[in-house]
């Protein structure tokens, strides 16, 4: 588009499902283990996540967040890629251990960036309100967090830099 929005098919913007799988609590926490984020949880910790995680899945195309709409939940990818439209230019993979939707979380601004299933996804979705308690339950959690959106801001500058260099 000539204003540099990504054009969607609204028909596109399916709500992703809550899995059908029935996954059980303790193949939930053996998901939650291999995600580097709660990679230093202990089993205690990783029972408690594993509370407050639901399973969704999405199929390819699915518009699991838009720019400037408010946030309420944050996703973890199992399986299956993202693509994240960091701007007109700029787009970026998430793979499996990967994770967005905290910005709008932590600082209640609407979301940065469009994020859209790349392939098909299974995700674990934390909602806004589990997500502020988990904080409290998991505290190195913070610090992977601050590490990741640390590198987020850099990326978003380089991005930006580059679409102001000119050509
Ligand atoms: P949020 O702003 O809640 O919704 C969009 C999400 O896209 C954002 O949180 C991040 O999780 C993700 N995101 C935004 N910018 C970047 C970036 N530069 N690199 C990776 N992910 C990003």
């Amino acid at each position: 588009m000539m204003d540099g929005s990504i054009a969607y098919d609204d028909r596109a913007l399916l709500e992703p499902v809550r899995s059908a799988a029935g996954i059980r609590q303790d193949e939930k926490m053996e998901r939650l283990e291999a995600v580097p984020l709660f990679g230093g949880c202990t089993r205690r910790q990783l029972r408690a996540v594993a509370r407050i995680a639901e399973i969704f899945d999405a199929p390819a195309g699915t518009i699991l967040i838009r720019a400037g709409d408010p946030g309420e939940e944050f996703f973890l990818i199992v399986e299956g890629t993202a693509r994240v439209h960091v701007s007109a230019r700029k787009r970026l993979r998430l793979r499996p251990g990967d994770f967005f939707g905290e910005m709008s979380l932590l600082d209640g601004e609407p979301r940065s960036a469009t994020v859209v299933a790349e392939s098909a996804l299974r995700l674990l979705v934390i909602r806004r309100r589990d997500f502020t308690a988990l904080f409290e339950k998991v505290p190195d959690m913070a610090r992977t967090l601050m590490a990741t959106l640390s590198r987020r801001v850099r990326q978003a500058e380089r991005a930006l830099d580059t679409s102001r260099r000119p050509r």
